[in-house]
């Protein structure tokens, strides 16, 4: 009651404005879109045939046996559910690197999490490292390391004229880096351009990557939505073998369905074993200050699915359904226009128009048709029905 008024404008004046984010911005302007041919193709989540984005038939399962099973939700630790990281290591590094004990990993919050441990991680090395992405790139990459403090610079990736990555310029770019930099890769299905690089090109980069002391980062978040569960990490698997230090992100979110359960997971590399004892104890300290402990539902969901050898296999049924899906509208899509060729022959959920910003708009605006700016779109957005409204709308704005 004597409480004096505080004098000065207040501590959070000097706030300054933030934009929205350009992708979680197309979710609210297509709900409050009222067309009712409206079409979202903006952000990544899978949708079946009738746009549903459904809990997976395995998860409801798991989460049945987990309702009926579970007698304790007392905490876990910093580390999460380490079974869940045990299990999914084999199927993200293979069971050779998941038994490696230079090999250390923890559950985080979903794909950011593992991302933000990362950077924060290797914040805390002290060697003020560059951390090196591609561009285009998912537009949250620079924010997450730079929030940590760290520098990001960008290479060439992705050649706009002809739909592919551009691997020299790419290699050309990493002649800046130094040692002790870190290279972020996407494992598969890159997002946003759809691309993923082949076999020959992970063979090429491991010995640049080893004579320049250069630090993979690899960001796993569609495994089995590309080509299929092995094929999506062989690339990741094989740099994995021939580097000393890496680290990998993963992300549940899209190939368990499990989006806002926010479900990943960190893996670091080390020189040595004895090496991968104080990453340990740093990933677990800073998890601690992060975020305490992770979010338990989703990741005990997984490791039920993984426990059991029903569950895991009608998980892949399905994860192979969705990946049809995805396949069967990329040939779809790639038929209609000689300048979407390309997206018949790239994976995973995203593909890059080539269209300006205001065509992207001139979409949303006058066609319903919801995309980022950045021209991306979620593959998995279109169904059998909507391709072609999508497709002759599309039309006006590409050229050739
Ligand atoms: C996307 O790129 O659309 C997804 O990864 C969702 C997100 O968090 O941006």
């Amino acid at each position: 009651m004597n409480a004096t008024a505080a004098s000065g404008p207040g501590m959070f004046t000097a706030l300054p404005r933030q934009p929205a984010d350009a992708l979680l911005a197309v979710i609210g302007m297509h709900r409050a879109d009222p067309r009712l041919d409206k079409i979202d193709v903006g952000v990544g989540v899978y949708r079946d045939e009738t746009g549903a984005t459904p809990v997976m038939r395995s998860v409801k399962a798991a989460e049945r046996r987990l309702l009926a099973e579970q007698d304790s939700k007392s905490y876990l630790g910093a580390e999460g559910d380490q079974r869940f990281t045990d299990l999914l290591a084999s199927i993200a590094l293979g069971s050779e690197r998941a038994d490696d004990p230079r090999v250390t990993g923890i559950q985080t919050p979903g794909g950011t999490g593992a991302l933000r441990l990362a950077a924060e991680l290797i914040a805390r090395t002290g060697r003020s490292p560059t951390v090196w992405v591609g561009t285009p790139t998912w537009p949250n990459h620079a924010p997450i390391f730079q929030a940590a403090g760290l520098t990001v610079r960008t290479t060439p990736y992705f050649d706009v004229v002809s739909a592919d990555i551009d691997f020299d310029a790419m290699i050309d770019g990493l002649a800046q880096a130094k040692d002790g930099d870190v290279v972020l890769l996407h494992g598969c299905c890159h997002n946003p351009t759809g691309t993923t690089l082949s076999a020959d090109q992970w063979r090429i980069l491991a010995p640049i990557m080893v004579t320049r002391g250069l630090i993979p980062l690899i960001d796993l978040a569609y495994q089995g939505l590309g080509q299929g569960l092995e094929e999506d990490a062989a690339g990741a698997r094989s740099l994995l073998a021939a580097v000393p230090e890496a680290l990998i992100a993963y992300s549940c979110d899209k190939n368990f369905a499990l989006y806002r359960e926010r479900v990943g997971a960190l893996w670091v590399q080390s020189s040595s074993a004895a090496v991968a004892v104080p990453v340990r104890e740093n990933l677990l300290a800073l998890a601690r200050s992060l975020w305490s402990m992770p979010p338990d539902h989703g990741a005990a969901v997984v490791r039920l699915i993984l426990e059991d050898e029903l569950l895991t296999n009608d998980w892949c049924l399905e994860l192979s359904g969705m990946r049809r899906r995805i396949n069967d509208l990329r040939l779809l899509l790639g038929a209609v226009h000689p300048a979407l060729a390309p997206i018949a022959h790239q994976e995973g959920l995203f593909a890059l128009l080539p269209i300006t910003p205001d065509d992207a708009a001139a979409l949303r605006t006058d066609h319903g048709i919801y995309l980022p700016n950045s021209g991306r779109i979620n593959v998995a957005g279109l169904n059998h029905g909507t391709v072609g409204r999508f497709a002759d709308a599309l039309a006006l704005y590409l050229k050739g």
